[in-house]
C-alpha cells in the first residue's frame, strides 16, 4: 500500500512554486481530493477566482457566507454567477437562535455601539458558519491581496492557518486592483455593480461604504472605528470564534 503523502508548509509551497494561478488551482485540487474549497464574499477579486475555477474546470467547492445583511446588489451577483457558469455556489447562513436572540436582544444595528457588539455580530453571522464550513477541509483559498491593508502585506501566498488547522491559499496576493480589474473586464466576469460606484472592498450593508479617491481600500469597512481593529476574524491569525 502507498502512503498518503502529507505536506509540511514548506514542502507545499515548493510545490506549487512558480506555477500559474490555474496550475496551482489544479494541483491543490489534485493534491486533497474533496479538501479544497474557496470562499467567495463575490467581490471583485472573488468573482476572478471563482471564473479561475469555473471557466477552468477545476473541481474546488465554492460557498459564500450569507450574513443575512448583504447588498441587494451582491445577491444579484451571486444569480448571475450561478447563471453564467451554471453552478450553485453554496450558502452557509447564521445559526437560527444566535441570530434570533442577537436580533431580539440589540436589535439590526447593535454594531454602531461598540467594537464588542460588531465583533459579536461579526462571530455569530461569519465566524460560526465559516467554521461549519471549513471543516474537514484541508486547503482554504481567499481572495485577499496584499495591496488590500498593511496586515495583509505581510501574510504570504501560502499559509497555515492553527485556528482551522488547513493550509490557506491567496492566489491574488501579488495582484494589483487594475490587474484585477483588467482581468474582469478582458474575462467579461460578472460582478458587483457597487463597484461602478466607488465601492472597493464590499462587505455586509451595514458596515460598508464607497471611498472616495485617495483612501486606502478598506477605508470603507467599518469606517467609524479605530483603523488598527479592522478585521471581522475571518482574516485574523488570533482570533476564532468562541460560542
Ligand atoms: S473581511 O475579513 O474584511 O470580511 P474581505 O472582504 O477583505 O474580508 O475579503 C477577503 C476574503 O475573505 C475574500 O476574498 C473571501 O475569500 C473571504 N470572504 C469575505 N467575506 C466573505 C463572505 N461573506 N463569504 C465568503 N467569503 C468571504
Ligand atoms: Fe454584522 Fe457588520 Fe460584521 Fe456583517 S460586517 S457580520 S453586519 S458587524
Amino acid at each position: 500500500m502507498i502512503a498518503e503523502p502529507t505536506y509540511t508548509l514548506e514542502s507545499l509551497s515548493e510545490r506549487l512554486h512558480g506555477l500559474s494561478n490555474v496550475d496551482a488551482l489544479r494541483t491543490l485540487a489534485d493534491l486533497f481530493p474533496g479538501e479544497v474549497v474557496f470562499s467567495t464574499s463575490l467581490g471583485y477579486e472573488d468573482q476572478v477566482i471563482t471564473d479561475l475555477i469555473l471557466a477552468n474546470d477545476i473541481p474546488i467547492k465554492i460557498f459564500t457566507l450569507d450574513t443575512g445583511r448583504m447588498f441587494s446588489e451582491t445577491y444579484s451577483v451571486w444569480k448571475k454567477t450561478n447563471d453564467r457558469y451554471a453552478t450553485k455556489i453554496e450558502a452557509f447562513f447564521p445559526d437560527r437562535a444566535a441570530e434570533e436572540a442577537l436580533m431580539t436582544e440589540k436589535g439590526p444595528y447593535s454594531m454602531y455601539d461598540s467594537i464588542e457588539n460588531r465583533k459579536e455580530c461579526c462571530g455569530i453571522r461569519k465566524l460560526e458558519p465559516l467554521n461549519r464550513a471549513l471543516k474537514g477541509q484541508k486547503v482554504w483559498i481567499t481572495g485577499i491581496r496584499a495591496e488590500q491593508s498593511a496586515n495583509r502585506q505581510s501574510m504570504p501566498q501560502l499559509e497555515w492557518d492553527d485556528a482551522h488547522s488547513l493550509f490557506k491559499f491567496h492566489p491574488l496576493m501579488d495582484w494589483t486592483f487594475e490587474d484585477v480589474k483588467q482581468y474582469v473586464k478582458d474575462n467579461n466576469v460578472p460582478y458587483n455593480p457597487l463597484h461602478d460606484r466607488g465601492f472597493v472592498s464590499i462587505g455586509c450593508q451595514p458596515c460598508t461604504r464607497a471611498i472616495q479617491p485617495g483612501e486606502d481600500f478598506r477605508a470603507g469597512r467599518w469606517w467609524w472605528e479605530d483603523n488598527s481593529k479592522k478585521e471581522c476574524g475571518l482574516h485574523s491569525h488570533e482570533e476564532t470564534f468562541k460560542p
